[in-house]
């Protein structure tokens, strides 16, 4: 076993599992560094399906190969996603640091089988509704709103004051919020909280006042309907209940705001370090577009993502997986897997990486496509309305937090010239 990994030197392997043995701690590795490396070390050692711990010792399964990653998720009567079939819930503390991710929640992302079908489909219809070209404008007017709070100093640090906060505020308004409102403001700042706790916050209440605020808003939406994704929902007829659209209505928000956030930092950071962007970077549509796409090949901000249950004993990969363990779904490392790019080059105009993931519970269709709407707005705006946009820091000094599930950026510190009002 190689270093680089990070596997345990003195394990005891898990009751019934003697590839445990061997097993890479995931919360160890070196996430810093390109992760197409670190995967290839991986496969390299373990194969396309590799024995892990997660925090405090517990074991579960890294899907690292493209074919794998697609079987499994194409193939629901096999690995399920009701974190309940888990084989190791005896051993997971209560508060367990991966608990926000695993423990069962009565919504969309926790269902199966036809209660699934019911759950997304009403999401999707409800996603559909969304006029792209009104979506755009929208995140255009966010963009602008952002950029004057900071224009002026020539300076920012942009995860903070622009990538996290124009999904935030997007999708907040595809939901029905009222734009510029000390209560929407509020919620952006308690979902910040609650997805993505800083020093001295408190995760837990920033996520009740998110529940409490959302339960308002579908009770708004009953008696005074509009043209938005929480009044689609209520009125789908697969009637769900006001609980059920809370629930649900949460994972979209939450689902959309993270993963977009640090789409479009990634992409920033593509498109201001290297140099193939810098010549026709402002304004230059055909290479922001590539730099989405590219990015969602080589560095998706859901890298990681737990998981699928095993519903029976079954083979994958050349492991016998027991019922109810878990697995983790690696994206990125399926996106780089060496037997869709023999040629070791990754990287390709086409969308056929998993980074939405794949099968029933994929992201859902139309999410995709209003994700690339605001990412794509707002790297464009920013660049229009800051042509001269350079790193603040050398490139070498960027650097990735340490998250084996979220690829971003700790901070994005940008200079340029300030714009007059
Ligand atoms: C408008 C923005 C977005 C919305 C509304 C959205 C919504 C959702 C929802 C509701 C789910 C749960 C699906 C289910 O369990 O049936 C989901 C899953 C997922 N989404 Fe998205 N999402 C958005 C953006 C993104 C982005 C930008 C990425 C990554 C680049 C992403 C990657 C994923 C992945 C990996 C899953 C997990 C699917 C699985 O369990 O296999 N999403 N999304």
């Amino acid at each position: 076993m190689s270093d680089t990994t990070g596997s345990r030197s003195s394990n005891t392997p898990p009751p019934g599992c003697p590839a445990h043995g061997s097993a890479v701690q995931l919360g160890g590795l070196e996430y810093q560094q390109t992760p197409s490396q670190l995967y290839r070390t991986m496969r390299r050692d373990h194969g396309a399906v590799a024995p892990v711990f997660l925090d405090g010792d517990i074991p579960a399964w890294l899907v690292l190969g493209y074919p794998e990653v697609s079987y499994v998720t194409s193939h629901d009567e096999l690995f399920a996603r009701d974190s309940r079939r888990w084989n190791q819930w005896p051993n997971i503390p209560a508060d367990w640091p991966l608990m926000p991710f695993v423990g069962y929640q009565p919504s969309v992302l926790f269902t199966e089988g036809p209660e699934h079908q019911r759950r997304a489909g009403v999401i999707t219809q409800a996603l559909e509704g969304v006029d792209q070209f009104e979506l755009a404008r929208e995140c255009q007017s966010i963009a602008e709103q952002l950029i004057a709070s900071f224009g002026g100093s020539g300076q920012t640090e942009l995860m903070s004051t622009y990538a996290h906060a124009l999904p935030a505020r997007a999708v907040l308004w595809m939901c029905g919020m009222p734009q510029g409102s000390e209560d929407t403001e509020r919620l952006v700042d308690d979902l910040r909280i609650s997805l993505d706790a800083g020093e001295g916050d408190d995760p837990v209440a920033a996520y009740m006042r998110v529940g409490e605020r959302i339960m308002q808003l579908v009770k708004e939406k009953r008696d005074r309907p509009g043209p938005d994704v929480t009044s689609r929902m209520l009125q789908d007829p697969a009637g769900l209940s006001d609980e059920e659209i809370v629930q649900d209505l949460i994972s979209v928000i939450a689902a959309a705001q993270q993963p977009t956030a640090n789409w479009i930092c990634n992409t920033l950071r593509l498109l201001l370090t290297d140099e193939r962007f810098a010549v026709n970077v402002s304004g230059g549509r055909v290479s922001v577009g590539d730099a989405l796409n590219e990015v969602l090949w080589l560095d998706t901000p859901t890298q990681n993502f737990i998981g699928r249950w095993a519903v029976r004993d079954t083979q994958l990969g050349g492991r016998l997986i027991r019922e109810g363990d878990c697995l983790v779904l690696g994206l990125a490392a399926a996106n780089t897997d060496p037997q869709i790019w023999p040629e070791s080059h990754v990287g390709a105009e086409n969308s056929s990486h998993l980074s939405f993931s794949n099968g029933e519970h994929r992201c859902p269709y139309p999410a995709p496509l209003l994700a690339d709407v605001m990412a794509r707005t707002a790297v464009e705006t920013l660049l229009e309305r800051l042509p001269d946009l350079v790193l603040g820091v050398d490139p070498s000094e960027l650097t990735w937090r340490p998250s084996i599930w979220m690829r971003g950026l700790t901070s994005l510190p940008v200079q340029f010239t300030p714009a007059v009002h």
